[in-house]
């Protein structure tokens, strides 16, 4: 029996200090992402969360098909005082807490999904509202499939639930609180030290790495091979040219035979 998302519930779970301390649930919103940023004068780690979204943000303005009941579809109210090159950095750093919740068979495809073998089973979104200069919030959106029994025909070929992958239904309350878990012990790591602590453990879970790639930088298709990921969080891709440093944000990697 699938459980609704519960606030309580969620907390029961948590030992956090301030991440997911204060959860706001929504039964159908248009994006939890549009919702943190509009109430980002709430506290820093408020979780809002719905059970579904008529309009669910992709990235690169893409659609998020957010199905009611079966997914997560969860956004991280954050404030972090750090530099705005950095703010991208999130993504890949809630990507390690996914990684870690899913376990050993997931992967990080860089720089915002998570797979499951060649599906992707997690996206996400990290948006940002500047004043004057400076970071005023921080959205990290982060949608997980999770017991979808089937996908709309035009992302069946790239998208995977957990029911799917493993044939049973999961608690998604405690999925939750465990993503809630993890994020928030990497993001006092980064948010102190920045990503220079986190980089073996992410790039050991980086399918990206050591492969052919291609990526669309800038209105320009980069081909080349993924050897690194710098201290900025940046794919080094060798080019016939020499290396080039890709920031994450302004990309779209595919495997050149795949989508991972
Ligand atoms: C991607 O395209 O990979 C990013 C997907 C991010 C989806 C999540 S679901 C919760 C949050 N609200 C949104 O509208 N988008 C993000």
């Amino acid at each position: 029996m699938n459980m609704a998302v519960c606030a309580d519930k969620i907390r029961e779970k948590l030992n956090t200090e301030f991440v997911g301390r204060n959860i706001i649930v929504y039964d159908k919103t248009d994006s939890t992402n549009t919702r943190a940023k509009e109430m980002r004068d709430e506290a820093e780690g408020t979780v809002f969360i719905a059970e579904s979204q008529s309009c669910g943000k992709g990235s690169k303005g893409r659609e998020w098909v957010s199905e009611s009941g079966t997914g997560i579809w969860m956004s991280i109210l954050l404030k972090p005082q750090i530099d705005i090159v950095c703010v991208p950095q999130i993504t890949l750093v809630a990507g390690m807490a996914l990684k870690r919740v899913l376990g050993d068979k997931a992967q990080i495809k860089w720089p915002n999904d998570v797979v499951l073998g060649t599906k992707k089973v997690c996206g996400i979104l990290t948006e940002m509202s500047v004043m004057n200069g400076k970071t005023e919030a921080v959205v990290c959106g982060i949608g997980v499939n999770v017991n979808q029994r089937s996908f709309p025909a035009e992302i069946l070929h790239r998208a995977t639930s957990l029911f799917l992958e493993n044939k049973h239904e999961y608690d998604r309350n405690l999925i939750v609180a465990e993503i809630v878990n993890e994020f928030e012990s990497l993001y006092k790591i980064f948010v102190r030290e920045g990503l220079s602590p986190l980089l073996s453990e992410y790039k050991s879970s980086c399918v990206t790495l050591n492969r052919e790639i291609n990526v669309i930088y800038d209105n320009k298709t980069i081909t080349g091979t993924a050897v690194n990921i710098d201290l900025g969080g940046a794919l080094v891709v060798q080019t016939q040219d020499g290396l080039a440093h890709i920031n994450s944000g302004e990309v779209s990697v595919r495997g050149i035979y795949e989508y991972v």
